[in-house]
């Protein structure tokens, strides 16, 4: 990567899902696999930066230079990145988070009961790149939205709604993009709306990251 476009720059990115405890062997989570995000910590090194990787749990090898940190619920991915941010410049928001988490977490395993169902009542979990970009208003920070239908909309109204300078959104209605390599983004800011072609996760970070260091340069 030739033009070190992030050096001297400390980035905390989240990555992969959330783990929301039922009881000591069940879980409420999603399909994320931390590809992306993975991806984003990998072109950030290129381009010079530090980064700190606050992952869920996902099956991949930690990047070259990365420090990673790793964690299992919502809860604890907002307090490993409010740890990590008081150090940080630029904040990206790629974990898949769950959105809800069991009221109460049961001691032991559940039993199955007769014939019956069973009922879980949920609570909302905290959005974490909102809660940051509120208590760190001067971090530079960078969210994801995965939208199946219209895009743009959502998409613009989710960055305004959580405060974000910029947000990556993709369109996920065809299932191309959970676990694949491939992905196609459009990266939006105040005064940006770019279209990147499909391509590798790792060539979508690279360019994402170039578009990022080159907004972030300019507001700074
Ligand atoms: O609202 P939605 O989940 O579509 O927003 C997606 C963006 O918000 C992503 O950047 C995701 O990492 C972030 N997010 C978060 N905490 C949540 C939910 C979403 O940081 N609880």
């Amino acid at each position: 990567f030739p033009s070190r476009a992030l050096e001297g720059l400390r980035l905390v990115i989240t990555a992969g899902p959330t783990r929301e405890a039922i009881d000591p062997v069940r879980f409420i989570g999603n399909h994320s696999s931390g590809k992306m995000g993975f991806a984003l910590a990998r072109a950030a090194i290129e381009a010079g930066a530090t980064v700190t990787l606050v992952a869920g749990p996902v099956h991949l090898d930690t990047p070259e230079r990365a420090t990673r940190i790793d964690v299992e619920s919502a809860r604890d991915m907002l307090s490993a990145c409010h740890s990590a941010c008081h150090q940080a410049d630029i904040f990206i928001a790629c974990a898949a988070v769950a959105d809800y988490r069991p009221v109460t977490v049961a001691d032991h395993k559940l039993k199955k009961q007769g014939d019956s169902g069973l009922t879980i009542e949920l609570t909302q979990n905290p959005d974490i790149v909102a809660t940051i970009s509120k208590e760190f208003p001067s971090l530079y920070t960078v969210g994801f939205a995965a939208e199946t239908q219209h895009v743009l909309e959502h998409a613009r109204e989710k960055r305004i709604r959580k405060q974000l300078d910029l947000i990556i959104a993709n369109d996920v209605g065809n299932d191309a993009v959970f676990g694949q390599d491939h992905n196609s983004v459009i990266i939006i800011g105040s005064e940006l709306e770019l279209h990147l072609p499909e391509a590798s996760k790792l060539d979508v970070a690279r360019t994402c990251i170039n578009e990022l260091a080159k907004e972030y340069r300019r507001t700074h």
